[in-house]
């Protein structure tokens, strides 16, 4: 509940009754409806002060005697006054107070008090004490114009009780206002309670989202010192190594003089494992390249079918060595995509080379493109919209095998840089575990997309699509 100050009060105000206002604990409806209960009840008039003197609730039965008394200046004066001073009056809160009206009747002005606090005033009246018999002289000389006999005749009419009476009443209702007051602080209590624990709960969520928002922005900055690190070591490493291999190359080719077999054999082995190694620095290069964002594709409209002719072509002594079947399948008519056609044949390759590698002798592997249709963003899960949802034109190239297939746990983390499903010391199949991790951010580059599914019977088979119109 909020203050009219605007402020709220905190939950220490709260739990002490210091500043607890009767106007903010109960609703003005339902102390209208409760005096109006005693105004039927009694029929005295009822007035609901604050402790400021703002008057809260009223039900007020207008008596016929103050109605002829108000038709004459000098009794509207004496009533005016009389009315001012009933409303300012400050109840001592131990002991009600009775102020007398000229016209002979009183008014009673019980104190509310809430925890032994004054928090507002009852004011029952007018009425006439039950031993005014005939019309007080106060009255008659404050409106001498008035016939005394219509004054004589009205008075009566107004509500008589002892005064003794009314004081019961003013007890009674401050009994009733005390549990209505009891019941509205325990709710305002409820409720700031609750709000304050609402406030605090969002501001640990707060101060976890800055931790997080931190902790996050530092490994950014980690990670992109990390690529920075991987990317100048391997440019440094990529120098000298080129004159490992371009040496090791003049010498087996004889230009140095001639090799005996053995040192022939030695000098073979250099560069075949420099150009490993030079693989592998690339890799690790082109990855660096793809985190940061700064691999430039140079893009032109690329034929499919040729990057996958090519890949088979370079990979087909591979494959006869390894005793895999090698097969090609593209439409006769099939649309060009805008991309880099090497970085899409290194895709390819990627796949083709792992898909060679893991399957065993008398396999097959088979590179596929098609045209197809692709639901867009996340529409492709949600069956119900993908009726409606947005498709875009995509090349669909497939690299199936039948080989030791991809468990379905493994399928997504393969993608991970350095991941191998088998990762021991002892595993059969050699390779580092970045190839994938390159072909995702490839095809991701191209605003593609790569996923994985097993063949059947046996083996796995990636996908990629690649959007027709990357620049439109
Ligand atoms: N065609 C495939 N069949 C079975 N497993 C595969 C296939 N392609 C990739 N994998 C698994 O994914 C891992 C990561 O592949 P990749 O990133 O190319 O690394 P690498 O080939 O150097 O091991 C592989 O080590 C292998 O466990
Ligand atoms: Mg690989």
């Amino acid at each position: 509940m909020k203050r009219d100050d605007g402020l709220e009060p905190n939950l220490e105000d709260l739990t002490t009754t210091k500043n607890i206002r009767l106007e903010d604990l109960v609703d003005r409806d339902s102390l209208k409806e409760v005096i109006t209960s005693f105004v039927n009840l009694f029929g005295i008039s009822v007035r609901l002060f604050s402790s400021e003197g703002d008057l809260l609730a009223d039900a007020v039965e207008q008596q016929e005697v103050c109605k002829v008394i108000n038709e004459y200046p000098d009794g509207r004066a004496a009533c005016t006054a009389t009315i001012s001073t009933v409303k300012h009056t400050v109840p001592d809160p131990t002991q009600d107070t009775v102020h007398p009206c000229f016209s002979g009747a009183r008014y009673h002005i019980a104190a509310i008090t809430y925890d032994g606090r004054y928090v507002g005033r009852i004011v029952l009246g007018p009425y006439l004490p039950a031993e005014v018999k005939e019309l007080p002289g106060s009255l008659l000389t404050t409106v001498r114009e008035a016939p005394p006999s219509r004054l004589q005749q009205l008075l009566p009419q107004m509500p008589r009780a002892r005064v003794e009476t009314v004081r019961n009443i003013a007890e009674h209702m401050r009994g009733i206002l005390d549990l209505i007051l009891f019941s509205g602080h325990k709710a305002l209590l409820t409720s700031q309670m609750h709000l304050a624990s609402v406030r605090e709960s969002y501001r640990e969520l707060q101060d976890k989202n800055q931790r997080l928002q931190d902790a996050y922005d530092k490994l950014k900055e980690l990670d992109r010192l990390k690529s920075n690190f991987i990317a100048t070591i391997s440019h440094e490493l990529r120098t000298p190594l080129t004159s490992i291999i371009g040496y090791s190359e003049m010498m087996s080719e004889g230009i140095a003089g001639s090799l005996t077999d053995e040192q022939l054999e030695f000098v073979n082995t250099i560069r075949d494992k420099g150009e490993q190694l030079l693989t592998l620095i690339m890799s690790l290069l082109d990855l660096s390249k793809l985190e940061s964002g700064s691999l430039a594709l140079v893009k032109s409209d690329v034929d499919i079918r040729k990057s996958l002719d090519d890949v088979v072509s370079l990979l087909k002594p591979n494959a006869t060595k390894a005793g895999v079947q090698l097969h090609v399948d593209v439409p006769a008519a099939l649309p060009t995509i805008r991309g880099d056609a090497n970085r899409i044949r290194q895709a390819v390759l990627n796949l083709a080379e792992n898909a060679i590698k893991f399957t065993p002798s008398g396999g097959q592997v088979s590179l596929s493109a098609k045209l197809a249709q692709q639901v867009l963003d996340d529409a492709e899960d949600d069956i119900g919209f993908a009726l409606i949802a947005p498709t875009r034109s995509v090349i669909e190239i497939r690299v199936a095998d039948t080989g030791i297939g991809i468990p379905e746990n493994e399928r997504e983390k393969i993608f991970t840089p350095f991941y191998q499903v088998d990762s021991s010391s002892t595993r059969e199949y050699g390779g580092t575990g970045l190839g994938l991790s390159i072909v995702q951010r490839l095809i991701h580059a191209h605003d593609g997309k790569i996923s994985v599914e097993p063949n059947h019977p046996k083996g796995s088979v990636f996908i990629l699509k690649i959007p027709v119109d990357l620049d439109a």
